[in-house]
């Protein structure tokens, strides 16, 4: 698919890989439309460094596990645009009360993380009719499992994958659906990292490093620009799930 001039909504894209995959949208020359939760400042920013290189962009705050607020966002996405080409399914959190007994992280991780797409693309597909659809998974969804200490994280991931590949079956050939599941990536999710912090999380990678956001952006341009790709869940993890066994 040739990405000029089409019209991108990336969910989460007020900081990290969705920040970067806006930015690497608008170089494709898409317009970008840049939600975010609670950061207007970063998005802002975003905006500013995406009408560098594209026109037409906008930021649009949603909270995408709220179905009311994001029908306003589609409401105004509809009035500025009247079609979608492509969303980017990105926005997620990480709690660090995830654990086997906390009902309410389960419940906060499912909204966020899994429900919260499902809705997006539930508004998405009234005005995306030919095009493309990328979901954020994670490494841990694509192995099956993760660290007990982000139980529910890994269960809602994993989940996302299988949506992503009925999806796919759902809307091809008209919309391509795959996902991309990273490793560890250097964003805000992981907190303030001090360079021996980040070096120590890199370890767990054969690349001996964190995953840059611009790694994952660059997947993500791929799997759009190619339209032989559906189903499929693209892993980016610097040789992390080879680490798992020895
Ligand atoms: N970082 C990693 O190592 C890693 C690895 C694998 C997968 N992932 C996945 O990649 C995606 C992006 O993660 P990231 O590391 O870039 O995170 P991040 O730096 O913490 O950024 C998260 C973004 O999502 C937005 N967001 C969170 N909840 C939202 C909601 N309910 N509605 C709208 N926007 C919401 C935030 O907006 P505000 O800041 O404005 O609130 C922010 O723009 C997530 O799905 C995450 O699970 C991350």
């Amino acid at each position: 698919m040739e990405l000029k001039n089409k019209v991108a909504l990336i969910t989460g894209a007020s900081k990290g890989m969705g920040q970067s995959i806006a930015v690497a949208l608008a170089k494709e020359g898409c317009s970008v439309i840049i939600n975010f939760k609670s950061d207007s400042v970063s998005a802002r920013a975003v905006l500013e460094e995406c009408n560098k290189y594209s026109n037409g962009n906008l930021v649009l705050q949603a909270d995408v596990s709220n179905e009311i607020e994001v029908k306003t966002m589609f409401e105004k996405i509809k009035k500025t645009f009247k079609h979608l080409d492509i969303l980017i399914n990105n926005a997620g959190i990480f709690d660090d009360n995830d654990s086997p007994s906390n009902i309410d992280a389960f419940e906060n991780i499912y909204r966020n993380n899994f429900l919260s797409s499902i809705i997006v693309t539930k508004y998405a597909l009234k005005l995306l009719k030919i095009g493309k659809i990328v979901n954020m998974s994670s490494i841990h969804g694509r192995l099956g499992y993760g660290r007990p200490t982000a139980i529910s994280y890994s269960a809602f991931k994993a989940a996302l994958e299988n949506y992503t590949k009925n999806l796919a079956k759902a809307l091809a050939p008209k919309i391509l659906v795959n996902a991309i599941a990273p490793g560890r990536v250097m964003t805000s999710m992981w907190g303030k990292l001090n360079n021996k912090e980040q070096q120590e999380l890199g370890k767990a990678h054969l690349i001996k490093r964190m995953i840059k956001p611009d790694e994952i952006s660059n997947g993500v341009v791929f799997i759009l620009k190619n339209d032989a790709i559906c189903g499929e869940i693209l892993t980016i993890d610097g040789g992390y799930s080879l680490l798992t066994l020895d």
